[in-house]
């Protein structure tokens, strides 16, 4: 044998471990799902923030820098919301083996779709949050106009409106955003995440 073909064990790359311990923190996926004007970036970026403070790493994956970058090519249809969160989950996984806690907030609208990436994830990395505000009052915000485009037939395949959103079955948090302020929605985060990052 070729003595060139042999790889010691201290080439191989450092791993997740190496890194959870070098940022003194355990890495996991928060993954929001809930319809669009529901609170899911909001939440998030609140939680991130508070997270931070107290000296963990994150990193926010949101159709901000995702749709408008690595998934610019992809639209609405089930089959381009599925590649959307396909993809999400594959990037997710990278910053998950990273050490670093990360942070979807998508719509995500269906079981098939949440399951496929708990796969890509991990199930024991997975915590699914449901961000549960009701339709009349996501339509009510409307932030981005979009929900009254919908009504008036200016956008297809409008989550909630002309597009199906199924309820994940046993999310490990449901946040009610009409009802919780953002700071109760991060004390709920906080109680359901921090055991699972702190080492
Ligand atoms: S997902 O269904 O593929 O998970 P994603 O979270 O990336 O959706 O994008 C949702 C955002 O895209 C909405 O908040 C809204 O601003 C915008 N959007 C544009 N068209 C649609 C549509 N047909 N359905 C839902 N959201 C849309």
């Amino acid at each position: 044998m070729n003595d060139t073909h042999i790889y010691p064990i201290f080439d191989k790359m450092m791993g997740r471990a190496d890194k959870e311990s070098l940022l003194r923190q355990r890495s996991t996926m928060i993954w929001f799902t809930g319809l669009s004007g529901s609170g899911k970036s909001t939440v998030a970026i609140a939680l991130e923030r508070e997270l931070h403070r107290r000296g963990f790493l994150c990193r926010i994956l949101d159709g901000d820098n995702i749709r408008s970058g690595i998934n610019n090519n992809l639209g609405f249809s089930p089959a381009d919301r599925m590649e959307n969160i396909r993809r999400i989950a594959e990037v997710a996984r990278l910053f998950i083996d990273s050490g670093i806690i990360t942070i979807a907030a998508f719509i995500s609208p269906d079981n098939r779709m949440r399951e496929t990436a708990a796969r890509i994830i991990g199930e024991d990395d997975f915590l699914e949050v449901f961000v549960d505000t009701p339709l009349a009052v996501c339509e009510q915000r409307d932030v981005k106009g979009l929900y009254a485009k919908a009504r008036r037939g200016e956008i297809k395949e409008f989550t909630g409106i002309s597009s199906p959103f199924e309820e994940p079955q046993c999310p490990a948090l449901r946040l009610d955003t009409s009802v919780l302020s953002i700071e109760q929605s991060v004390e709920k985060l906080l109680a359901l995440v921090l055991p699972k990052i702190r080492l």
